[in-house]
């Protein structure tokens, strides 16, 4: 039995912002019945751009429920921008708490707000089109996914995996992908350079050198062994505009590599203020 947080308990029990809305300004729908877990979510501006109004349709355990409802929550008053920025790990955090073997149900209210998002700013629903990138056949869970999530969770183990994106829950015929996924960026992280992070402030011109050079030497090379790529489009500051080429371009889960991997390991080498943006070029 799963030890639940008086939080999780709240909002399972009473959950908020539960149902639809009919003029919604984005919806953005992850998961599917088959899989056992199915999210929508509504989302509804206001005139000055926040989000005024957030509801959910669910179809899920528990915890699936409760990270829906605190996720609509999490949302009222920020402006899509701020809401971009909530990762999984943020709506586990809000909810006091999950099983880790639930902790996929945060992961699901994130892909949804994702989705949710790209259907805001107008771009047509990811569609996993691209099949030889299937990992788990029993869930649909693509390499992509799953890179996403040991990377954004700090994952070391094959349960590990499966408790974050359910991978490895079913047959088990992938699991053997999935220890070579985690050897894979066991042996990355392990063989990485020395942190190029500078002891003294940072100028403009040399945060340009270490983006560029952490791009190039760490970022590109890990997205190209999944046929994917990335291009420096500008650098404003603390702002880096980045657009992702190849099967990064249009994957179901580029908004987690975006954020769990570009923006964090560019924050981690580089400067802790980033923030990374997907830009059109
Ligand atoms: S293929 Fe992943 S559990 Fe069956």
């Amino acid at each position: 039995m799963w030890e639940y947080t008086d939080k999780v308990k709240e909002h399972f029990i009473n959950p908020k912002n539960s149902g639809l809305i009919e003029d919604a300004d984005a919806v953005g729908e992850v998961g599917s019945l088959a899989c056992g877990d199915a999210l929508k979510l509504y989302i509804k501006l206001d005139d000055e751009g926040k989000i005024k109004d957030a509801r959910f349709k669910t179809f899920g355990c528990a915890s699936a429920i409760a990270s829906s409802s605190v996720l609509t929550e999490m949302l009222k008053g920020k402006t899509p921008e701020e809401a971009s920025k909530i990762t999984n790990r943020d709506i586990a955090r809000e909810l006091g708490g999950l099983p880790k073997e639930k902790m996929h149900c945060s992961v699901m209210g994130q892909q949804a707000l994702d989705a949710a998002l790209r259907n805001l700013r107008g771009e047509p629903p990811l569609v996993q089109d691209h099949e030889g990138d299937v990992v788990c056949e029993c869930f649909g869970v693509t390499e992509d996914q799953i890179r996403g999530a040991i990377a954004g969770n700090d994952l070391t183990t094959v349960e590990d995996v499966t408790h974050f994106t359910k991978a490895g829950g079913g047959c088990t015929d992938c699991v053997p992908d999935i220890e070579r996924i985690l050897h894979e960026l066991k042996e990355s992280r392990t063989s990485r350079p020395e942190p190029v992070k500078a002891d003294r402030p940072m100028t403009n011109i040399r945060r340009m050198q270490l983006v560029t050079k952490v791009i190039d030497e760490e970022i590109r090379p890990n997205l190209k062994k999944d046929g994917g790529d990335i291009d420096l489009v500008d650098i404003d500051g603390t702002r880096v505009m980045v657009a992702l080429r190849g099967a990064c371009s249009g994957c179901p889960s580029s908004q987690l590599t975006l954020k769990d991997f570009v923006e964090k390991k560019l924050r981690d080498r580089v400067d802790e203020k980033i923030l990374v943006e997907e830009v059109n070029s």
